[in-house]
């Protein structure tokens, strides 16, 4: 749920606070002493800007995220990522304040997937089991039985039996992969990511061309023929574990570039280069959802404890469920 009532100033009826930040001001500085006086963690995910991420208490996948979320004894939860990130941190920690920098920053993937589209088509499925990917708002999570992310996907798939009837939404190419490696059928939601849609296979193969002692990392979000010639498929979490882990020296990567910097920062020694979209002249591929989380943002929403992510109550009480079933079969299996 999005709306914000009593906004505190106008200009914050806009949804974001990036102004009067006074001239000079050091935002690092000020970000991490006002959270640490006002006991807040702030968590960031791998897409978001690299000078967040390095200020951040926390970075990790949408897992990791979900899972602390889940531990911290903070009283304020300030979540540098788009918005279900958020809501997912709320829906856990209801007595907490959750702070998102922008609520504008949305997703495509939970914007492909309407609550009221989403129960119709798991209505006219009474026999199927629902798993739904974490990109997706609260009212969509309250009519699934299971949440997953990139990280457990296929594990929580797994531990269904082989015949279970499954609905998967919103991701297809997510969907479609899970399929393909556990030899389900899995019903599949249309959506998909527009930022991991618009690689191009062509630009990846010159680049391998060009480097040939490149691995190409994929995140399952991409379509079939990109994750098809990759060396390494997994969430942004695996993804950076494996270049950490694995001998080869050059990697080409294929999600939202923002996952370099930790790439870099992990592995100086290592070149990185990102796999570029189709649609552009640019060389990197960014999600401007995440790009909508700035310091000044994230300043101004530790300083005035705004804006706050809300999720009706009634809604929680459904969606909570499959969040906590998620983190119970990750705990079960080690994730
Ligand atoms: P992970 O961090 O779980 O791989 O998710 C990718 C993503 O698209 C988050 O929006
Ligand atoms: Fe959503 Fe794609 Fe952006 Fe991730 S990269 S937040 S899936 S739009």
């Amino acid at each position: 749920m999005k709306t914000q009532t009593k906004p505190k100033k106008k200009w914050m009826a806009k949804g974001y606070a990036d102004e009067l930040i006074p001239e000079g001001t050091d935002l690092r500085a000020e970000i991490r002493r006002m959270a640490r006086e006002k006991n807040a963690v702030i968590m960031a995910h791998y897409y978001v800007d690299g000078a967040i991420q390095d200020l951040a208490d926390f970075v990790g996948d949408s897992l990791a995220l979900a899972q602390q979320a889940a531990r911290t004894d903070a009283r304020i939860i300030v979540m540098c990522g788009v918005h279900f990130m958020g809501e997912t941190n709320k829906i856990l920690c209801p007595d907490k304040l959750v702070l998102v920098p922008d609520l504008g920053a949305t997703c495509s993937l939970a914007e492909s997937c309407k609550a009221e589209e989403f129960e119709a088509f798991v209505k006219a499925h009474p026999d199927h089991t629902v798993i739904s990917y974490v990109n997706t708002t609260a009212a969509t999570k309250a009519v699934t039985d299971v949440v997953v992310t990139s990280g457990n996907a296929r594990q929580i798939v797994e531990s269904f039996p082989q015949d279970e009837k499954i609905i998967f939404a919103p991701d297809q190419n997510l969907g479609g992969y899970i399929n393909s490696i556990t030899g389900r059928e899995m019903l599949l939601w249309n959506g998909a990511c527009h930022v991991h849609e618009k690689f191009s296979l062509e630009k990846i193969l010159a680049l391998k061309a060009e480097h040939p002692d490149a691995k190409i990392l994929v995140h399952p979000e991409c379509k079939g023929p990109i994750v098809r010639v990759a060396d390494k498929v997994g969430s942004t979490a695996a993804l950076l574990k494996f270049a950490v882990q694995d001998e080869a020296t050059k990697f080409i990567v294929a999600t939202e570039s923002g996952i370099l910097h930790e790439m870099q920062k992990r592995c100086p020694e290592k070149t990185f280069i990102p796999a570029p979209p189709n649609d552009s002249t640019c060389a990197c591929n960014e999600c401007n959802y995440m790009k909508m989380v700035t310091m000044e943002k994230l300043y101004n929403c530790l300083k005035y404890e705004w804006p706050t992510v809300e999720v009706d109550p009634e809604v929680a009480e459904k969606a909570v469920r499959p969040i906590n079933r998620m983190l119970e079969i990750s705990a079960k299996l080690g994730l």
